[in-house]
C-alpha cells in the first residue's frame, strides 16, 4: 500500500484543515475532508467538492450526493457505513458573476493532494476503495486509469484492498436524453453491487 503513516481521522481532519499543498485553498471556504466511519469497510472516491460541499464542509451533500445516496440505496449499501471522500479537498471554481462554475483538478493537484487519500487509506483500511470517476481514479491507481476498460470489477491495490472503478455521479445528472439516463445510472448501481456483494460474502465469512 502507502507508506503512509496511520493516524486517527480525527487527526487527519485537523491537519487537513490547514493545507497548503496547492493554491486551491486560496479561494475556497474550506477544506472538505471525508466522512464516514474510522472502521468502514467501504472508501468512496469522488472528484473535489463542489459548491454545496465547499460552503457545507462535508462531501457529497449537493446534487451529486443526491444521486450517489440514492444508488447506494438501491445497491444495498448504507451510506452510514461507507466513508466518502474526494480525490480532491478543496473546491476549485470560476467565479461567474453570482454564481460558481467548477473546473476538473488537473494533475498537479491531483497529486498535491494524494497525500489526504494515502493517508486515509492507511487509517481506515477498507476492504474496497470506490473510485467515481477519472479523477478519483488517477488518485487511486496513481496514475491515468480510464473508467470504461476498468469499470465494473475488482482490481487489486496493496495490502489485500480492492478497487472498483465507476462513473462519477455527476456524469449522471449531466446526460441529456432520459433513456441514456436510466441505462447509465443502472450501470452505476450494478456497480455498486459489486461492492454491496463483497461486502455481504465477508460478512458471511466472518
Ligand atoms: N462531486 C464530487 O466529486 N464530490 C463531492 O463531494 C461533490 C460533488
Amino acid at each position: 500500500m502507502t507508506s503512509a503513516s496511520r493516524a486517527p481521522l480525527k487527526t487527519l481532519r485537523e491537519e487537513a484543515a490547514g493545507c497548503r499543498a496547492c493554491h486551491l485553498w486560496k479561494e475556497a471556504t474550506q477544506t472538505v475532508f471525508g466522512e464516514g466511519p474510522q472502521h468502514a469497510r467501504i472508501m468512496l472516491v469522488g472528484e473535489q467538492p463542489g459548491d454545496k460541499e465547499d460552503l457545507a464542509g462535508q462531501p457529497f451533500v449537493g446534487p451529486a450526493g443526491q444521486m450517489l445516496d440514492r444508488a447506494l440505496d438501491q445497491a444495498g449499501i448504507d451510506r452510514e457505513k461507507v466513508y466518502v471522500t474526494n480525490a480532491v479537498k478543496h473546491f476549485k471554481f470560476l467565479p461567474r458573476g453570482k454564481f460558481r462554475l467548477h473546473q476538473k483538478p488537473n494533475t498537479a493537484e491531483i497529486k498535491a493532494c494524494r497525500p489526504w487519500y494515502e493517508r486515509e487509506l492507511a487509517s481506515i483500511r477498507p476492504q474496497l476503495v470506490v473510485a467515481m470517476g477519472a479523477t478519483a481514479a488517477q488518485s487511486v491507481f496513481g496514475k491515468i486509469t480510464p473508467i470504461n476498460k476498468n469499470r465494473g470489477r475488482l482490481i487489486d491495490l496493496e495490502d489485500g484492498i480492492k478497487a472498483l472503478v465507476t462513473v462519477h455521479p455527476s456524469y449522471l445528472l449531466r446526460l441529456p436524453d432520459a433513456e441514456a439516463k436510466a441505462r447509465e445510472y443502472k450501470r452505476f448501481v450494478d456497480d455498486l453491487k459489486i461492492a454491496a456483494e463483497l461486502l455481504n460474502k465477508s460478512t458471511h465469512a466472518a
